[in-house]
C-alpha cells in the first residue's frame, strides 16, 4: 500500500507555481490577488480561510479577507461580492462555503464574476467544464485528478465509483473522470444516499472516492483488492485526548481499508492541499486571463 502524499505533491507543485506568479507579477508590476469573503466565525471555515492566505503568501500572491458579521444579510453580501467583481486589482473571488442559514449560497454565487470565480462554482464555469471549453474547475475535482496523474496512476479505462453527488466535489469530479483525455477517460459511477447495494457496486471499482461527509463510512468489505481509495471527507469527530478536543476524521476507515488498497490517501495531508494547490492555479489563471 502507498500513500498518496497530497502534501509533498502540492509542495513539489507550488513550486512551479511559485516561479510563474513571480514572472507575471514582474511582467505586470503587481501580484496576482484572490480575495476570500468569510461569513460569521465558523472555527473549520476560519482554519480553511486562513490556510488559503497562507498559501497566497507563500507563492507571492496578495490575498484578503473579507470578514462579515453572521447576521449579513443577502443584500449585504451581494454588494460586498459586486465591490470585489469591480475591483481591477482583484483577480480571483471565493466566498468561503458553509454561509449562514438565512442566506441562499447558489443565489450568492450566482452574484461572482464567472472570469473571478476561480473556485469554479459559477454556473457559467460548471456548464463550460462538463462542455469541456476552458473554465475554473471546483477546485477539490481538480485536486484529486491531479494527485492521480502526479502518482502515474492510470485511468483510461478504470471502474470509478464516487459516493456523494455534491455540486462541489461528486458531480464535477464525475465530469472530469470521465472525460476525455489524460487523467480522464474513466467509466464512472455516481452513487448516493439512494444507491441500491451500495457494498457491491463499490467492489467493483478500481477507483473508490469517498465524498460524502461521514466519518469513516468506506469499510474493508467495500473495497476490492488492489483498489485506488481517494478520501475526500474532513469531519471534527470529539477526541478529549487532543487539546483541541477534536481529530479530524475522514469518510474512509482507513485503519480497515489502508491493507486492501495499491494507493489511499491520508486525512489529513491527501487531498486537502490539493484543493489549496488547485485555487492557486486558478488564481494565477485568472490574472494571466485578465492581462
Ligand atoms: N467549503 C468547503 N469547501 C469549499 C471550497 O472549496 N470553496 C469554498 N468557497 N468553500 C468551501
Amino acid at each position: 500500500m502507498i500513500l498518496l502524499d497530497g502534501k509533498q505533491a502540492a509542495e513539489a507543485m507550488k513550486k512551479d507555481i511559485a516561479r510563474e506568479v513571480a514572472r507575471w507579477s514582474r511582467e505586470w508590476g503587481r501580484k496576482p490577488h484572490l480575495a476570500a469573503i468569510l461569513v460569521g466565525d465558523d472555527p473549520a471555515s476560519q482554519t480553511y480561510v486562513r490556510n488559503k492566505e497562507n498559501d497566497c503568501i507563500q507563492v507571492g500572491m496578495d490575498s484578503s479577507v473579507y470578514r462579515l458579521s453572521e447576521s449579513i444579510s443577502r443584500e449585504g453580501l451581494t454588494e460586498c461580492v459586486r465591490t470585489i467583481n469591480e475591483d481591477p486589482a482583484i483577480d480571483g473571488l471565493i466566498v468561503q462555503l458553509p454561509l449562514p442559514g438565512h442566506l441562499d449560497e447558489q443565489q450568492i454565487i450566482e452574484t461572482i464574476d464567472p472570469a473571478k470565480d476561480v473556485d469554479g462554482f459559477h454556473p457559467v464555469n460548471v456548464g463550460r467544464m462538463v462542455l469541456g471549453l476552458p473554465a475554473f474547475v471546483s477546485a477539490t475535482p481538480a485536486g484529486i485528478v491531479d494527485l492521480l496523474q502526479y502518482y502515474h496512476i492510470p485511468t483510461s479505462g478504470k471502474e470509478c465509483v464516487i459516493i456523494g453527488r455534491s455540486n462541489i466535489v461528486g458531480k464535477p469530479l464525475a465530469n472530469l473522470l470521465s472525460r476525455k483525455g489524460p487523467g480522464g477517460d474513466c467509466t464512472v459511477t455516481l452513487c448516493h444516499s439512494r444507491t441500491l447495494e451500495l457494498e457491491k457496486v463499490c467492489r467493483r471499482a478500481d477507483i473508490v472516492v469517498a465524498a460524502l461527509g461521514q466519518p469513516r463510512f468506506l469499510k474493508a468489505n467495500m473495497v476490492k483488492e488492489g483498489a485506488v481509495v481517494i478520501d475526500v471527507g474532513i469531519s471534527r469527530v470529539e477526541d478529549k485526548s487532543t487539546k483541541s478536543g477534536f481529530r479530524l476524521a475522514g469518510d474512509v476507515d482507513f485503519e480497515e481499508v489502508a491493507p486492501r488498497c495499491s494507493y489511499i490517501t491520508p486525512v489529513p495531508g491527501g487531498v486537502g492541499p490539493m484543493t489549496r494547490l488547485s485555487l492557486l492555479k486558478n488564481t494565477l489563471q485568472a490574472a494571466m486571463k485578465r492581462n
